[in-house]
């Protein structure tokens, strides 16, 4: 079972309560994804298409991360919103890092329809997507789904040969939900290589915050979920506080500029833990003055 299964369950859980259109499509997506990603995956699928499978799946999360569905459904809304306003706001390109069964793409190209969009995954993953989305009737030339392994693709280099990527387009990077599972110092690099690539992108993402004992994760995870993580080899590998996540960002050539508040009065975040914030990629030759060295403000990385 993997994090971008449990995310697809959690769109098809969510859509048994959300009626908008957004969401019945993203369920479908997730649904079909689901059914070519293996036993497991339908295992997983058959609960949640049942009430009493619901009920259970219920209480597991309760029993995990109280409250981490309708996290990610506060996240996916947020998230959609800011990327549809950047694409009003003339961005013509968007490279979604770990797009996993997701269907944010397809929600953007509804609402820019000249736009590309670009998704890198592990190859295993972007091939039952693609499976998934033919079989959807969704597969669409303006989306092209792009198999590498963040972390060890010289990424610059790489877009550049990418059929139809145009580095000098305006451009947005989504990376939801991915970089914690990197470590801290192979994520500032990929950032530096897209901020060299693109210079003056726009860039959303998530990074976790840090819990009480230091370690990276959600305020209110129970103890086996990080050896759950640690044992599937998806364990989050670093974290940052409010204060430090600027000048971590900063070492990786991103201004921050929006942070999505989890305490948001009208709309609280219901698992807190994980940082969703909006910023723009600067060239190396104009860097983010940091000021200080982040050695002190970082998580003690993970085993
Ligand atoms: C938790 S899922 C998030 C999926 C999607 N962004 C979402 O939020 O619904 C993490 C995704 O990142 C991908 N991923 C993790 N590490 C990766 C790596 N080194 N290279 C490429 N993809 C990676 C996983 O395959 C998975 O699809």
């Amino acid at each position: 079972m993997s994090t971008a299964m449990l995310l697809a369950a959690a769109a098809v859980r969510q859509a048994h309560t959300d009626r908008t259109p957004e969401a019945q499509r993203n369920a479908a997506i997730a649904r079909a994804c689901l059914q070519r990603a293996g036993e497991s995956a339908e295992r997983l699928l058959r609960a949640v298409d049942g009430r009493l499978g619901r009920g259970l799946l219920g209480l597991l999360e309760a029993a995990c991360v109280p409250g981490i569905g309708a996290h990610y459904a506060w996240r996916k809304r947020r998230i959609r919103q800011w990327a549809r306003q950047a694409c009003a706001d003339g961005v013509r390109q968007v490279l979604i890092l770990g797009a996993g069964f997701d269907g944010l793409a397809q929600t953007l190209l509804d609402a820019a329809p000249a736009a590309r969009v670009f998704e890198v995954d592990r190859p295993a993953t972007l091939a039952v997507k693609r499976a998934a989305l033919a079989a959807l009737g969704l597969d669409d030339a303006r989306l092209q789904l792009c198999p590498g392994e963040l972390g060890a693709l010289p990424l610059a280099r790489w877009l550049r040969g990418l059929p139809g990527f145009a580095p000098e387009l305006p451009t947005l990077v989504i990376a939801e939900g991915v970089f914690m599972y990197l470590p801290l110092d192979t994520v500032q690099t990929l950032l530096r290589q897209l901020a060299r690539a693109l210079p003056d992108a726009d860039l959303i993402a998530t990074a976790m915050d840090l819990r009480r004992d230091g370690t990276p994760g959600f305020a209110r995870q129970r103890p086996w979920v990080r050896r759950w993580l640690q044992w599937r080899g998806e364990p989050f590998r670093w974290g940052a506080s409010r204060q430090a996540l600027p000048l971590l960002l900063g070492q990786g050539g991103v201004r921050l500029g929006d942070v999505a508040a989890p305490d948001d009065g009208e709309d609280p975040d219901p698992a807190p833990g994980e940082w969703l914030f909006h910023g723009c990629l600067s060239h190396p030759d104009h860097p983010v003055p940091a000021g200080r060295t982040h050695a002190p403000l970082m998580a003690a990385a993970l085993p």
